[in-house]
C-alpha cells in the first residue's frame, strides 16, 4: 500500500496514476469519492450545512472507481459522472463535504476496505495520517505555491475555462488554509512521510523516484 497526499496542485493524482502503472498496481483517488457526493448532494438539493444529511446521504450513496492506473471513471449510483464531478458547481461544494465528518467516517471505511487487499495507490489528503496509518510507503508531495496555481490554471484553460492566473493563484491558498485549519483531518505531513518535491519535474520524474522507493523498501523486506 502506498499512500499520496499533498495540496492542490502538488500533481498526485498524475503522480499517482504514473506509479500505479509503473507497479502494476491499482490507483484509488479518494478525492473523487468526496466529489460524487457533492455532486449529489447538489443534486438533490440536499442543503450542505445540514450536516446529518449529507452523512446520511453519503451512506446510501455507491460510489465505484475505475481503479485501472488508465482508467479514470467514476460512477455515483450506476451513473457515469466522470466530467459532472469536476465542474465549478462541484469545485465550489466539494471543500464544504469534506469537513463533514460524518461523510468522512464513511468515506475512510470504503477507503480502507479498497485497499485491504493490498497492490494499491492511495492519493487524498489525510491517506498517510487517517485511512492508511500502516501504509508501506507515505508521501507528501509538495510544489511552490506560484507552480502549484500555474498547472491549476492551466488544468482549467484546457477544459475551456476563462479565469485569470491571479484568480487562480488565490483559490490555491484558500484551499490550502480550508484543507490545513480544517477541524476533522487535516491536511498535514505525516510524521512518518518521506516529502518529495515537484516543482519544476516532470511526472514522470517524480513518480519513478517514488516508484524507487516502493521497491527499495519492498527488497528490505519492509
Ligand atoms: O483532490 P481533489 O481536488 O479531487 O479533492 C476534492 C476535495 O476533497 C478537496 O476539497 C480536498 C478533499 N479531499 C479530502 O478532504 N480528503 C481526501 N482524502 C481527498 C480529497
Amino acid at each position: 500500500m502506498v499512500a499520496i497526499d499533498g495540496p492542490m496542485g502538488s500533481g498526485k493524482g498524475t503522480v499517482a496514476r504514473l506509479v500505479a502503472r509503473a507497479l502494476g498496481f491499482r490507483h484509488v483517488d479518494t478525492g473523487a469519492m468526496y466529489r460524487a457526493v457533492a455532486w449529489k448532494a447538489l443534486r438533490e438539493g440536499v442543503p450542505l450545512d445540514d450536516l446529518q444529511a449529507v452523512a446520511e446521504l453519503a451512506r446510501r450513496t455507491r460510489v465505484d472507481l475505475d481503479t485501472e492506473p488508465e482508467g479514470n471513471r467514476v460512477w455515483c449510483d450506476g451513473e457515469d459522472v466522470t466530467d459532472a464531478i469536476r465542474s465549478v458547481q462541484v469545485n465550489a461544494a466539494v471543500r464544504r463535504v469534506a469537513a463533514n465528518a460524518g461523510v468522512r467516517s464513511v468515506l475512510t471505511e470504503r477507503q480502507r476496505s479498497l485497499a485491504r487487499e493490498g497492490g494499491v495507490v492511495v492519493e487524498g489528503r489525510d491517506i498517510g495520517t487517517v485511512v492508511l496509518p500502516d501504509a508501506d510507503l507515505k508521501v507528501y508531495l509538495v510544489a511552490s505555491l506560484d507552480e502549484r496555481a500555474r498547472r491549476r490554471w492551466q488544468e482549467l484553460r484546457a477544459r475551456g475555462e476563462d479565469v485569470s492566473l491571479e484568480a487562480v493563484r488565490e483559490l490555491v491558498r484558500e484551499d490550502d488554509e480550508a484543507a490545513q485549519t480544517r477541524a476533522v483531518a487535516p491536511l498535514r505531513r505525516a510524521e512518518d512521510a518521506v516529502v518529495v518535491d515537484s516543482t519544476s519535474r516532470s511526472p514522470e520524474e517524480v513518480a519513478e523516484e517514488i516508484a524507487r522507493l516502493v521497491r527499495s523498501r519492498v527488497a528490505r523486506g519492509g
